[in-house]
């Protein structure tokens, strides 16, 4: 009897701790798994006629290996936009890069859950925000480029699950961290594939990192037909091409149930200023047209008026 007493006592505390667990870790930490299975469905939010003109779920935000697996339409777009790359094959290289990175299995988007995430721009509104555990509280937090967490973590946080960027503006991660690189040009794929592999590309139109210190087997790498997307149906051909943070926040949109989106949107004179240095000039990059900062930040306030993402300004 006594013994029997015990038995119920110790499963009842298991089940204790799994749940404990399963609301406590982060999804890529301890636990993870648990939290997967007992987490709750998020409500879900109507769909206006403006968001379904534009939000695509059947899109691929990844490139998944199997060729051939963009359409000529995308690949005529992209290979022109960072200037003319005539004569390349495009299919040798997008089997290099499988050859060096594992194909992704597609599992991580487990669409039944309420996976929240925080997609972290550079923004200096950032500055003196104190947002950082707010950042910290969701299973993913995303940032890009040149990024800084040491010294801001009471305003940006000190969690990043994936860290998005492209050949000119890499750094090193943590272990454990995905690495989701933004292709805007065929060099850019060769570049990622060098950088965990020979080394052997250290120039694109500026010296890159030779190598990058990171997981290999969490890289993921953007789909250039989810880049035309994002072009074609979001910012509708305003600028040449979506900014890294844009193309972040439309990968949550995708991947995530729960948005909140952070560090968006110039100083009061309109220039994009980042929160860890006083940028000299960082009005100039705007004027080159590359990105519509205007249009970007009108779809984000936009998508937040709708409650699509939560916008903290
Ligand atoms: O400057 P950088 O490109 O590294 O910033 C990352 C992203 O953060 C940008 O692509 C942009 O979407 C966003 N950003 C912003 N306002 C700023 C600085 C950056 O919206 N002042």
């Amino acid at each position: 009897m006594l013994c029997q007493r015990r038995t119920q006592v110790v499963l009842a505390l298991c089940l204790l701790l799994l749940l404990w667990q399963s609301f406590r870790a982060p999804p890529d930490g301890p636990g993870g798994p648990f939290r997967l299975v007992l987490r709750a469905r998020c409500p879900g939010t109507n769909s206006s006629a403006w968001f379904s003109a534009r939000y695509d779920p059947a899109v691929e935000p990844l490139l998944l290996g199997r060729a051939p697996e963009l359409p000529a339409e995308v690949v005529q777009w992209w290979l022109r936009l960072q200037g003319p790359s005539r004569g390349v094959q495009l299919q040798p290289i997008i089997q290099q890069l499988f050859s060096v990175f594992p194909a992704p299995t597609g599992s991580a988007w487990d669409p039944s859950g309420c996976r929240t995430c925080a997609v972290v721009g550079n923004s200096g509104q950032l500055q003196g925000s104190g947002h950082g555990p707010r950042i910290d509280a969701h299973d993913w937090v995303l940032r890009m480029n040149r990024a800084k967490v040491t010294g801001f973590e009471l305003d940006v946080g000190r969690r990043t699950t994936h860290h998005f960027m492209y050949p000119e503006s890499a750094v090193n991660l943590a272990p454990g961290t995905h690495l989701v690189l933004v292709p805007f040009k065929p060099l850019g794929l060769q570049w990622v594939a060098s950088a965990f592999s020979t080394g052997e590309l250290t120039r694109t139109y500026m010296r890159v990192k030779r190598f990058v210190r990171a997981d290999r087997d969490k890289v993921l790498i953007l789909s250039p037909a989810f880049l035309k997307y994002i072009h074609d149906s979001w910012t509708q051909r305003h600028g040449r091409y979506p900014s890294t943070g844009f193309t972040a926040l439309l990968f949550a949109l995708h991947t995530c149930q729960r948005v909140s989106v952070f560090g968006f949107g110039a100083d009061s004179e309109g220039n994009w200023h980042h929160y860890w240095e006083k940028n000299r000039w960082p009005g100039a990059f705007r004027r080159t047209r590359v990105h519509d900062a205007e249009v970007e930040f009108s779809l984000i306030e936009r998508l937040a008026a709708e409650g699509r993402i939560l916008f903290y300004k």
